[in-house]
């Protein structure tokens, strides 16, 4: 008789019992799939860092949110590559902007697809910082006001969700104040409440066309070696009113996943950032890793630290997959 009375090689005999005993599910339900809008038309460019994701005019958007919509993804978070751009980055909350034409299309076309809404200013300024200058250095508190235009006007085009992505301290208590004056208290807010300085925007930034002209982002987004600052937005975001957190990047940052998800009884959210994707995608296109195997794996470790809810460039392809 064998001494081994535990064996947890049991739970893994075949297929059928890890089925039965798996604690994290993934699911379609969990995915926001981000688009980027150009101005134009019938435009569906595929973004050179980023393969198998697109520029896309608001007619290709819209097709794209319907093949979305279809595979059961609830969310879309839109990006815009404006027209022009200025000190101020006022076409942010221009209502001819492709994000906000966007947004009206396709809530016309999909009124149950969650629309969101990321509100930054570093698409939209000349200098490529995610606020207004004073000098060479971002005002905070005159940037306050200006996002809360660029949340106004994304809530008058359809979004159902504003997410800003700009780390201005007290932005979230300025747009929320803006919302609900205009009618808006319905609208809920996922702010990127814990978004760290991090080497992995790359990609985003040559797609969005989004890198700052000097300087980095450093003064206003997270040092990536701190967690207890982590907890610290956390808690002043949701005071503020967020009703969805979010942390981003995904992967290295997964134990500040776990703990936000352990401080708050808001949702959270984890962004898996474009360089998390382009790594993904370019080792697969070397034939060095298997893709389908290797995106499941990552997305359940986000889940599994904590995540209820994944912004992915994955999304469309695990949809399928899942
Ligand atoms: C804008 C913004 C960025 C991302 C989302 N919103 C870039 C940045 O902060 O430089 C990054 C998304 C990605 O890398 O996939 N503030
Ligand atoms: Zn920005």
């Amino acid at each position: 008789m064998s001494a081994l009375t535990i064996r947890p090689r049991r739970l893994r005999i075949s297929a059928a019992m890890r089925d039965l005993v798996r604690e994290t599910h993934l699911s379609v339900k969990d995915f926001v799939y981000p688009l980027f809008v150009v101005p134009g038309e019938n435009i569906r460019r595929e973004i050179p860092s980023m393969p198998g994701c697109y520029h896309l005019s608001v007619d290709k958007a819209v097709e794209t949110a319907k093949e979305l919509a279809a595979l059961g993804i609830p969310a879309v978070e839109i990006f815009g590559l404006p027209e022009y751009k200025d000190e101020i980055g006022s076409g942010a909350w221009d209502k001819k902007s492709p994000v906000q034409h966007a947004m009206t299309a396709i809530k016309k076309a999909l009124p149950d697809l969650l629309l969101v809404g990321d509100v930054c200013l570093c698409q939209y300024t000349s200098h490529g910082h995610c606020g207004a200058l004073k000098d060479k250095y971002v005002d905070n508190d005159a940037t306050l006001p200006l996002l809360a235009k660029v949340a106004v006007s994304q809530a008058e085009a359809g979004a159902d969700i504003i997410a800003p992505s700009d780390m201005m301290d007290g932005r979230v208590a300025a747009i929320r104040a803006a919302l609900d004056e205009h009618k808006f208290s319905h609208v809920t807010i996922m702010s990127y409440a814990v978004k760290y300085a991090s080497g992995y925007y790359g990609p985003f930034r040559d797609a969005a066309d989004s890198a700052p002209q000097f300087g980095d982002r450093r003064q206003y987004q997270m040092d990536p070696a701190n967690i207890r600052e982590a907890l610290k937005e956390v808690a002043l975001d949701v005071q503020e009113g967020a009703d969805i957190i979010m942390v981003k990047p995904a992967l290295a940052y997964l134990d500040v996943v776990r703990q936000v998800r352990e401080v708050t009884a808001q949702p959270v959210a984890v962004y898996n950032v474009s360089g998390e994707y382009a790594m993904v995608k370019a080792a697969a296109a070397k034939g060095w890793i298997e893709e389908k195997r290797l995106v499941l794996e990552n997305l359940t470790g986000m889940k599994r630290a904590g995540a209820d809810i994944i912004i992915t460039y994955h999304a469309l392809d695990a949809a399928r997959w899942i």
